[in-house]
């Protein structure tokens, strides 16, 4: 399970992180309060400060970590059930997860839907209008068309129920970078068997794990730092650095503004 902290290493600001978090530098947008960014209802209203963060969180920005490449790591070696995430910042994908490993329960740029008459669009369609800063408008309908990222109060998407059969089988949960603040993701963390032991790498220990279960560990603090001391005791530090030696050559170079 993982949250905004696995991706502030890849320069992705998280969301509460005090100062930091993007939740304490959305001012300009003179929002009611910082979560409207993500409610429908403010959208209709007023989709630009959405438009603006999705334009600092568009994926192709930014490159994975250490954080996504240990999950891509725990996938070649077959030790990966499944990856629930709640970024949308797409570095998942981009550091060689399969979709199918995945999880996107907070949604994806990588698809749109127009708010008026729901004709689907490819994220990468939206990228010019979002990147110059202009509403994406949907060319039948003239509708504002928004990316397929969950807003509170929506709908999580249907793939997020694989949980009822993922978390019973899981011998292993680990939660890294994140809060636990938003339900029903947050409720995962509690979901697994009692007897499963369950790792938290975070910077403090969050939701349930304040509470302790006598088989959690707790690894806090830099979540790079952690991952790197969980991959030393497992002795797979050279093929991390391998896979993601592979990774940088294949990454495109980065595009200058
Ligand atoms: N190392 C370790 N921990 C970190 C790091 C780091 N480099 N950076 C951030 N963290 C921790 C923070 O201390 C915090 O506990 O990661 C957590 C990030 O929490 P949030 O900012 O709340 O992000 P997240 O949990 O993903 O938010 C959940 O809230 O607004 C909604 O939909 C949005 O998906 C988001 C959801």
């Amino acid at each position: 399970m993982a949250g905004a902290g696995i991706s502030t290493p890849s320069g992705v600001p998280d969301f509460r992180s005090p100062g930091s978090g993007l939740y304490d530098n959305l001012q300009q947008y003179e929002l009611p309060y910082a979560e409207a960014v993500f409610e429908l209802s403010f959208f209709h209203q007023n989709p630009r400060p959405f438009f603006s963060l999705a334009k600092e969180l568009y994926p192709g920005n930014h490159r994975p970590n250490l954080s996504h490449h240990f999950v891509r790591l725990l996938h070649t070696k077959r030790q990966l059930l499944r990856m629930y995430t709640q970024n949308i910042d797409g570095l998942e994908r981009q550091a060689g997860i399969p979709p199918e490993m995945l999880v996107e329960a907070h949604g994806t740029f990588a698809t749109a839907t127009c708010t008026s008459c729901l004709r689907e669009y490819e994220g990468e369609e939206l990228r010019p209008d979002v990147m110059r800063g202009v509403i994406p408008k949907c060319p039948t309908c003239k509708g504002v068309v928004k990316p397929d990222i969950v807003f509170f109060g929506e709908e999580l998407p249907r793939r997020f129920f694989q949980y009822l059969t993922d978390f019973p089988q899981a011998d292993l949960l680990i939660v890294m970078g994140t809060s636990l603040e938003v339900e029903p993701f947050a409720g995962l963390a509690g979901s697994v068997r009692g007897s499963v032991p369950r790792l938290l790498i975070n910077r403090d220990p969050v939701g349930s794990f304040c509470g302790r279960r006598p088989r959690d560990v707790l690894l806090l603090g830099d979540v790079v730092a952690g991952v790197r001391t969980l991959v030393h005791a497992l002795g797979w530090t050279q093929e991390l650095h391998a896979l993601m030696e592979a990774a940088a050559e294949k990454a495109p170079t980065k595009t200058e503004e």
